[in-house]
């Protein structure tokens, strides 16, 4: 049995799921649901909150990250900080005399170029397996895309739309890591215009102008204060993929003739459906996998190469956006 840790006791730790239903979106809950887990230990700055989740998971409340590390020694360190604690966390981890085996990182896995050199090398050096939770790639639904675009039946992409919100680094990330790695291409960026602030002080959302090989590529920001989107329009010559609602909702069109002679799009149903379904519940299973033969290749998908090419094309628009303001 493997023993996890998660430091940040928020939202994505768990704090509001509900353990009782049979999905799950959280990191307690999906160690708790998998059986190669045994002991779970739990650190919040905020006591109650590590209290409070440790209770609902079954696990140990800790003081402090050090008192993890000295005794509790975690096989796997889930960290769900805050955007700006997430670096900084994974390297007080590493500066431990006990290392994890593995830290899943949640995303943006850190702020700047620096800061990715300093993780890849802190990785290179500790043998310990950093694992970002791009939490699409773990989705079955979104594989079965991938393996759809690849296979080259709906045509060659012609124009991706996304309506988003909520930071270009701080959401934005999913939407270029998904894209990138649906598509098996690095997204360029043409043009970045301010759109409104987030959350992130340091991280408005941007209204981008790109490209993806010979398609056009356009995110358009969206307020907060009327609601949370983050929809996709992926059209090709021969069909159309749109994901909606988070990714929860996936719908396939295919190109027909219709008995006017018109080109349209029809539904394919076997295609469609819903997507989202327990990817950290996933995640922890590969990581599992991985931990069980010792086969790296298991997470090669996850880990610090992918993220850099998802993280250098969000600090591409970043610097544009620097360089124009
Ligand atoms: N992969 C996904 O789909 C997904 C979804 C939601 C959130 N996230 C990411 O997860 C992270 C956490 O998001 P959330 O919504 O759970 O936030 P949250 O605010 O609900 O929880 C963050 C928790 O971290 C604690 N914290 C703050 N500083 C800390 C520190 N230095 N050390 C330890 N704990 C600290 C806070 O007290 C809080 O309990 C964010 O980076 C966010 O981007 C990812």
């Amino acid at each position: 049995m493997y023993k996890a840790a998660i430091i940040g006791c928020g939202m994505i730790a768990g704090r509001f799921e509900d353990f009782s239903t049979s999905r799950t979106y959280s990191h307690a809950k999906a160690y708790r649901k998998n059986g190669a887990i045994g002991k779970l230990a739990f650190f919040d700055p905020d006591a109650n909150r590590a209290r409070e989740l440790s209770a609902k998971s079954g696990g140990q409340a800790f003081a402090a990250i050090s008192e993890i590390m000295v005794d509790f020694q975690p096989d796997i360190v889930s960290v769900c900080t805050p955007d700006n604690f997430h670096f900084s966390t994974v390297e007080l981890l590493m500066q431990c005399a006990f290392l994890p085996k593995v830290i899943f990182v949640e995303k943006p896995v850190c702020h700047d170029r620096h800061e990715l050199a300093r993780l890849i090398e802190m990785e290179r050096t500790s043998g310990t397996r950093i694992i970002v939770n791009h939490s699409r790639r773990f989705d079955v639904a979104h594989e079965r895309l991938k393996a759809l675009l690849s296979s080259g039946e709906l045509g060659p992409l012609v124009r991706a739309h996304v309506d988003y919100y909520g930071g270009w680094r701080h959401l934005g990330v999913h939407i270029i890591d998904i894209l990138q790695y649906m598509l098996g291409t690095l997204i360029e960026i043409d043009r970045v215009e301010y759109y409104c602030e987030s959350k992130y002080s340091d991280d408005p959302t941007l209204n981008i102008k790109g490209h993806i090989g010979n398609a056009s590529l356009s995110l358009v920001g969206f307020l907060e204060n009327y609601y949370q989107i983050l929809d996709m329009s992926i059209m090709c010559q021969r069909g159309q993929i749109k994901i909606t609602d988070f990714g929860n909702c996936i719908e396939v069109f295919r190109k027909t003739v219709n008995a006017e002679q018109e080109n349209v799009l029809v539904r394919d149903q076997a295609a469609s459906g819903v997507g989202m379904r327990d990817c950290i519940s996933n995640a922890i299973r590969l990581i599992c996998n991985y931990l069980d033969s010792g086969d790296q290749s298991i997470i090669e998908p996850y880990g610090l190469d992918e993220a850099q090419n998802t993280m250098n094309t969000i600090w591409k628009g970043t610097e544009k956006y620097a360089s124009q303001s």
